[in-house]
């Protein structure tokens, strides 16, 4: 599909988290931040986190408790600011795989705007589990936008090998050009 990229109004908006995580130890930028960062730099998007209000547990195996009583209860984690992506043409929507699901804060944020017309591309960081059925989760939550094929990258990956990060970033790129 020809998404013509340079024309369009771009941002990335992202969910990450820091402390212990899965095979990378406790890590002071989260593995789908530094995907965030490096796909704003190479596409001239803009970038925004979205944050919730109450922070998850430091420690791996306690936040991945709380994250699947959220998944179970299909919380909506209130989150801390907000941006107008009305204003933009393409987002390019990152998020860890959190049990094979999004992290509910993102839904949070997804269910504050209107999608109908957005380009959407996803990307995860994941350490095993890649997209799962996230892209088909992300069109049925984001109504009327056209939501294209995603990437994952493993999170591990993104925190110690900045190059292959970036190679694979940019094959992406290139084929949702194409
Ligand atoms: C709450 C939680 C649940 C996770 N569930 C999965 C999973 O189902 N499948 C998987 O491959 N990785 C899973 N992971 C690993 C993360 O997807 C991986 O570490 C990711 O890169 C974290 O991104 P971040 O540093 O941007 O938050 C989970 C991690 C956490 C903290």
């Amino acid at each position: 599909m020809n998404t013509n990229m340079t024309e369009k109004k771009k941002l990335v908006v992202f969910f990450s988290r820091t402390d212990e995580n899965y095979g990378v130890g406790y890590i002071t930028k989260g593995n789908t931040h530094i995907v965030a960062e490096m796909l704003a730099s190479e596409t001239e998007a803009d970038l925004f986190q979205i944050e919730p209000v109450q922070s998850y547990p430091a420690e791996y195996d306690r936040c991945i408790e709380i994250a699947q009583q959220e998944k179970q209860a299909g919380a909506r984690p209130e989150v801390k600011s907000d941006i107008r992506i009305e204003d933009y043409d393409m987002i390019f929507l990152g998020y860890p795989n959190w049990w094979s699901e999004l992290p509910m804060a993102v839904y949070t944020f997804i269910e504050k705007h209107d999608w109908n017309g957005k380009l959407i591309a996803p990307f995860c960081t994941h350490e095993g589990s890649g997209l799962s059925a996230t892209e088909r989760r992300i069109q049925s939550a984001c109504q009327g936008a056209k939501v294209l094929r995603g990437i994952a990258i493993q999170g591990s990956t993104a925190q110690h090998d900045a190059s292959a990060t970036r190679k694979a970033i940019q094959g992406w790129l290139k084929a949702l050009e194409q």
